[in-house]
């Protein structure tokens, strides 16, 4: 690889004139005209996905549950808290938090990956620290999870306003299923599928994306068996909204997926080369993908899929991107023109995807259709307005 990037495009008028494959044309190149087609199709796409982006995960195998701790006293007496361990692949456990309101009926779920911890998710002492690795950040030189971060992330985790609007959050630390870094997947729940003598994936088998979308499915493989809980949505912020949009796409049990500010091999179309290429993801992290991934660096229009496609192994489920307008990194018109170009299969399949074709006004959500949309004023991140806007969306779609 070049040891130079191009220049990052962060101008409309910059963006290169591109050609997206055709959601709708088959391997040999005919139209897929009926939702019978569809279901050969959307089979071939995830195999495109496999093989040239994220890689191949493993099947599901026996998922072991063990209640570490309960307690209906949680937010002041609103809320049940449940702590489980979870045996997602033999000798590897994760820890899975949840947060449900004390009510009869069940709820449905907001089930997300957390960036550096469950205790950081809310102020609560009796969230368990993980024990696995966890990154170091400005100030804080913390590789094992302390009390100095507990409620770090609660500005992202608006628990308490999850819970008072009818709905369970369910979290477990990305880390505890496959560690942030580039380390060979020592750590990883990779290595517990390892051949006899393998030691790295091969070339096209899962990343770390793939790993964590793989752990959410698992997490889901609990959470339906809860009868305190109903359907759930499947939710993820940046490279944890990446994650969210293959588990959505390649799992057909998440009754709604939610992307935020997902950007470069989340919602964004990868044509347009705008903010973050995959040169440029892959310099990042060259673990996130499949190693296969790596040869279309700068070589986008060579790539058999586009992202409007990962959006489309979606349908007919509800699916909700969302973007921001200081975050160009993550390329907030490609975000919204990938829903655009996954419509066209939320039709063939006989209901409505995104109900626009123009980019929208900031703050101003685009719903009545399975897809919506918004850009929120402001920088990259998820705030207590998205949330508001998926709750918004997930009450006409889960309840
Ligand atoms: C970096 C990376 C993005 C990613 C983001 C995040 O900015 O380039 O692809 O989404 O980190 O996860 O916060």
């Amino acid at each position: 690889m070049d040891n130079q990037l191009p220049p990052v495009i962060e101008d409309e008028t910059l963006v290169p004139a591109y050609t997206l494959p055709d959601v709708l044309r088959d391997e040999s190149g005919a139209a897929v005209t009926s939702a019978a087609q569809w279901q050969t199709q959307r089979a071939y796409l995830r195999r495109l996905f496999e093989t040239h982006v994220y890689g191949t995960m493993p099947p599901a195998g026996q998922v072991t549950a063990t209640i570490d701790e309960m307690s209906d006293q949680a937010l002041e007496g609103r809320a049940v808290r449940q702590q489980v361990s979870l045996e997602i692949a033999p000798g590897h456990h994760v820890r899975l938090l949840v947060y449900r309101p004390r009510t009869e009926q069940p709820v449905p779920v907001f089930l997300g990956l957390n960036f550096r911890g469950n205790h950081t998710i809310q102020p609560d002492p009796h969230i368990q620290l993980t024990t696995s690795w966890v990154a170091a950040r400005p100030g804080v030189v913390e590789y094992r999870a302390t009390d100095a971060t507990r409620g770090s992330q609660t500005s992202r985790w608006p628990v308490s306003q999850i819970v008072d609007r009818g709905y369970a959050v369910a979290t477990i630390y990305a880390g505890d299923i496959s560690p942030d870094k580039n380390d060979q997947f020592r750590d990883s729940v990779h290595t517990r599928f390892y051949r006899p003598g393998q030691t790295a994936p091969a070339a096209t088998e899962w990343g770390t994306l793939a790993a964590w979308a793989w752990g959410l499915s698992r997490a889901l493989d609990y959470l339906i068996t809860d009868p305190a809980l109903g359907p759930v949505a499947v939710v993820g912020h940046s490279r944890m909204g990446k994650a969210a949009l293959w588990a959505g796409a390649t799992d057909e049990r998440f009754a709604l997926t939610i992307s935020s500010n997902s950007g470069c091999g989340g919602a964004a179309l990868f044509r347009r080369c705008f903010g973050e290429t995959i040169a440029a993801i892959n310099r990042l992290a060259p673990y996130w993908f499949c190693q296969n991934f790596h040869q279309y660096d700068q070589r986008e229009a060579d790539l058999p899929v586009d992202q409007h496609m990962l959006l489309a192994l979606i349908a007919p489920r509800p699916l909700y991107i969302a973007s921001a307008t200081e975050d160009l990194w993550a390329d907030p018109r490609g975000e919204f023109l990938s829903a655009v170009h996954a419509s066209p299969v939320y039709d063939l399949l006989g209901s409505v995807g995104l109900p626009a074709h123009d980019f929208p006004a900031p703050d101003q959500p685009v719903t009545g259709g399975l897809i919506g949309y918004h850009l929120r004023t402001g920088p990259h991140d998820i705030t207590a307005y998205d949330w508001d806007c998926y709750m918004d969306f997930a009450d006409h779609h889960l309840k």
